[in-house]
Formats: structure tokens, sequence, C-alpha cells
């Protein structure tokens, strides 16, 4: 049976967006793109470009290839694919706070999905993301795009997609320093304060319906939290006061993006203000000697998408057209 190689592109996210921890997340435009062959030898061919390279493992451990591997596991096809060649452009900067993990475990299943003749629906796929991840806020966006509302009871995985009733923007400041899921969980109480719960509890629903309704007045009290940004401060120099210069250069208000160390303020369209937000992050973080980047996204609306399909072309013939990622 000839192989064919798919593309598939997939946005990064940003996780909790404040009280919402481990519940709500977002896509943004900023997306990862993985070609993808399965092969009938086993075996394993990398080629990553772009953020992470260097430092995504090329073998096994690869999360891409393990997020195949368990769908194949699953629809019982292992057995005929038992390799990959796995052709990675990242644009969604590694271990950052924006996704980089789900966007890999989302490529990984979509594609490898989609060379199979697609057994699994996106809620399916959303549950083995789940599985792989631990969570499901990151992959949620990642799979339905725009704003996503998840909960977990046992195994089973629900996700209420939806698009905020407002043109948003989304400044990201990026600090050079990586910042591992597992270590900003580490840090994180078993329990919670009643008041810290219910502080929450009022900041979620007021979230929520401020963005189904577009509602700016209340969107701004919306953007804090007590259950993980506090405890996740002391991990991320500065973190409290790139909030505050955010809001002086008139952000609507600023969230730890995900587990972090990335800083994400938002803004809305017509403003203007996101070269002045991005410039008052920046300095408030070099004030604690922490250098960022500054990225400004919009909303994704599509999520995980299939670009094209075509039959597997040979090395030779592949090193020609395959370059083509970009
Ligand atoms: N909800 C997760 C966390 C997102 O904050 O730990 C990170 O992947």
């Amino acid at each position: 049976m000839a192989e064919r190689s798919i593309r598939v592109r997939v946005p990064g996210t940003s996780a909790n967006l404040g009280a919402g921890f481990d519940t709500l997340g977002l896509a943004c435009n900023l997306y990862n793109e993985l070609e993808l062959t399965l092969t009938h030898d086993p075996g394993l061919t990398f080629d990553i470009q772009g953020e992470g390279a260097g430092r995504i493992p090329e073998d096994e451990r690869n999360i891409v290839w393990r997020s195949i591997r368990l769908l194949l596991e699953r629809t019982h096809r292992d057995r005929e694919y038992r390799g990959a060649v796995i052709r990675m452009k990242n644009d969604v900067p590694l271990s950052r706070g924006l996704g980089s993990s789900a966007a890999a475990i989302v490529a990984g299943l979509k594609g490898a999905n989609a060379l199979i003749g697609n057994p699994f629906n996106r809620r399916e796929i959303l549950h083995l993301a789940t599985e792989i991840e631990g969570h499901p806020d990151n992959v949620a966006p990642a799979i339905f795009g725009g704003c996503t509302i998840s909960t977990v009871k046992g195994r089973h995985v629900d996700t209420f997609a939806f698009f905020p009733r407002m043109q948003l923007h989304f400044v990201v400041a990026v600090p050079d320093f990586y910042l591992p899921t597992k270590k900003a969980r580490e840090v994180l109480p078993d329990t919670v304060p009643r008041a810290d719960a219910i502080f929450n509890v009022g900041r979620v629903a007021l979230l929520v319906a401020a963005l189904m309704k577009g509602n700016v007045p209340f969107l701004r009290h919306a953007l804090d939290d007590a259950l993980h940004q506090p405890y996740r401060a002391k991990l991320i120099p500065g973190m409290y006061d790139v909030f505050r210069a955010a809001g002086e250069a008139g952000a609507l208000g600023t969230v730890l993006s995900g587990a972090g160390p990335c800083l994400l303020a938002f803004t809305i369209d017509g403003e203007h203000r996101e070269a002045a937000i991005g410039r008052a992050m920046q300095q408030a973080f070099a004030a604690h000697d922490v250098k960022a980047d500054i990225k400004v996204l919009g909303l994704d609306t599509k999520g995980a998408h299939i670009i094209n399909e075509r039959p597997h072309m040979h090395e030779s013939e592949g090193a020609k057209s395959h370059g083509g990622l970009h």
C-alpha cells in the first residue's frame, strides 16, 4: 500500500485565562505545522525547524510520535504502521505557556487520524489528547479553535467552544526562560481557602458572560485569579509589576498564560494600544532582569486542520518538494 503524507496546522493556545484554572482556554493565531508520513517499516525520521529545534527529542520520546502511536494502538493499526517521518515547523515557543505540548499532541493525533481514514471524530480526539496531556484546557482550543470551556468527569471530557462577541487582541510577553508545567504545578497547594474558591467562581462566571456578551467593563473585572497565579508568581520574576505596567498602558487585564512564564494582556480592536502595552511589559520585565519578546496575537477561530494530503515522495524527490512546510 502506498504511503501517504499529510500536513496539519495547529494553533498555539493560552489556558486558564486567569480564574479558569484547568478549564478555560483560547486558541491564538500562532501555529505549528506538521508534515507526517506513516511508514510500514519501523524507524523514525525527524526534521524539526523553528521553536524547539535542537531541544525537542528526535526519538521514541517525541510527544508527536507518542500521540501518533497511541492513536494507532487504539485503532489496532500499530502493526501496519510502525514508523513515521515527522517534519515540523514550529512558531509556538516551547515550554512557555502557549500550548506547545498541546499543539504537538493534537498535530500527531489529527495527522495520524486523517491518514488512516478518520476513525475518530473531534470529541474522541479531545479524549485522547486529554489523556496524554493530563488536562483539557490547552488541547481543547487547539482542536476546536476560539474560546473553550472544558470539564472533566471521571474519564469523560466535555468542551463547549465559542467565539467572544468582541475583537480581542493579546499582547504576549514571552520571557527568555523555560518553565516546565510540572514545576509550575508543584508549587500549587492541594487545598485552597473557601474565600479564594468563591473569588474564582465569581470571576470565571463573569469572564465567560463578558466574553459572550462583548461586555468590556465586566471583562476588566473578570481577569483576576486566586487559585494559581499568586503561587506561581515566585517562579516569574516581576509578574505583578508586568501586570501593573500593562494595565497602566491600557490593557483590559493581564493573566499568566497557562502555567507560564508567558504573560498575556487583553486589549480590544480599535484602541491601538498594543505597541505601548508591549513596551511597558518588556520594560517591567527588564527591571527584574528578564528579557522578553513581545507578540501581538489574535484569536484563531479554526482550530487544528488539515492543509493538504498527497502521496509520499521518495527522499530524493522529497528534498526538492518537501522543503515546503513554510
Ligand atoms: N491549566 C494548566 C496549568 C495549563 O495551569 O497548569 C498548563 O498546561
